[in-house]
């Protein structure tokens, strides 16, 4: 019989639990975001986000076994997040595992977060196979991983300050629109001008691969002040799409010469920003990725879910990956 394995996500403000048969059959995904409640503090609180997750994870796992029908006992494995990630939210998450796997005698794996959002495009594709370029794109993170098998990541280039998820959630402050940043920006970006503010697109032209946000950030701050001082109305839509144009410009400029340097045209992408439309027509429709094949997670699984975590642990254990009983988060935990 096909394993089944219990994942569970809480590294930040999502609470997710998914129940996976086999590779790939998904019996159950579940979700409990926290948005809503984080929305009115214009980002996450850490001591709120833990309490929720406490609150949410055990009638999620509930449900989940429930819709399908599935026994604690009948598990082969639970996957679990553990880092990075937020410490509060990561110590319910994999406390509530240690605690189900003693008591079903189930065995437990610990798995890296950026692992799982680099194995969202793994889930709906079975097409995809190493060697591959992975962009992860998230609210925290944002770097290019070459994956020569899955297990064996090299970190080729990272941000040297914001995330790109972060400059989504920091711009939309500055603009006054509501956290999470990047769906507002990418909706309000669909009726703008993307060329009608000349923002700058850091390190475009550079020879590594690096990415840096905060600068662009800035120099919308300044776009808006200096309209603010002229009296004139703030061009939300115009602002938006030039932002994302420069976003954007930075990260496909950056894919390109990961593929150029590495001559591996396989290009994933995850993470939050992954379900930008810009980034996702340039990664699939621009003129430069005639250089490569892109593979995009579906749009509700590029931010955090625990099919992901699911997936990344069942192949980590196939590869004889063991984690002990007594796992404990680490916030800071790297890939690669
Ligand atoms: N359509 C979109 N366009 C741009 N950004 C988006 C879009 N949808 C979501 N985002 C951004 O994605 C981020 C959330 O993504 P994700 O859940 O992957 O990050 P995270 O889990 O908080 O960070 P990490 O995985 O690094 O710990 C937010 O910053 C949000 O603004
Ligand atoms: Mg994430």
């Amino acid at each position: 019989m096909s394993s089944l394995t219990l994942g569970i996500e809480t590294s930040c403000d999502d609470t997710g639990v998914a129940l996976l048969k086999g590779e790939r059959t998904i019996l159950s995904e579940l979700l409990s975001s926290q948005i809503k409640d984080h929305a009115r503090f214009g980002g996450v609180v850490p001591e709120f986000a833990a309490r929720k997750h406490l609150e949410n994870l055990l009638p999620l796992v509930d449900a989940a076994l429930k819709e399908s029908g599935v026994k604690g006992q009948d598990l082969d494995l639970i996957a679990v997040t553990c880092g990075p990630g937020l410490m509060g939210s990561l110590i319910v998450g994999v406390m509530a595992a240690r605690a189900l796997s003693q008591a079903w005698g189930v065995p437990l794996i610990g798995v890296n977060h950026l692992e799982g959002h680099l194995f969202a495009p793994l889930v709906d594709s079975d097409d995809l196979r190493p060697p591959f370029l992975s962009l992860i794109v998230s609210g925290g993170h944002t770097e290019i991983i070459r994956v020569d098998a899955l297990g064996q990541y090299q970190l080729l280039g990272e941000t040297r300050d914001d995330a790109a998820g972060e400059a989504y959630d920091k711009a939309a402050r500055v603009l006054g629109l509501p956290y999470p940043g990047g769906p507002e920006i990418d909706r309000l970006a669909k009726e703008g001008n993307p060329h009608a503010f000349d923002f700058p697109v850091p390190f475009k032209n550079t020879k590594d691969v690096e990415f840096s946000f905060s600068g662009l950030k800035t120099a919308l701050l300044w776009q808006v002040r200096k309209i603010g001082k002229e009296g004139k109305a703030i061009p939300l839509n115009d602002l938006c799409a030039s932002f994302q144009r420069a976003v954007t410009e930075a990260l496909l400029a950056k894919v390109a010469l990961a593929v150029q340097l590495t001559g591996i045209r396989r290009v994933a992408a995850s993470g939050g920003v992954a379900a930008n439309s810009a980034l996702r027509a340039a990664l699939t429709e621009s003129k430069e990725s005639q250089q490569w094949k892109a593979w995009l997670p579906r749009i509700s699984r590029c931010t955090d879910n625990a099919v992901m975590i699911a997936m990344a642990g069942r192949c980590a254990w196939e590869r004889g990956i063991r984690s002990p009983a007594d796992l404990s988060p680490d916030p800071s935990m790297e890939i690669a």
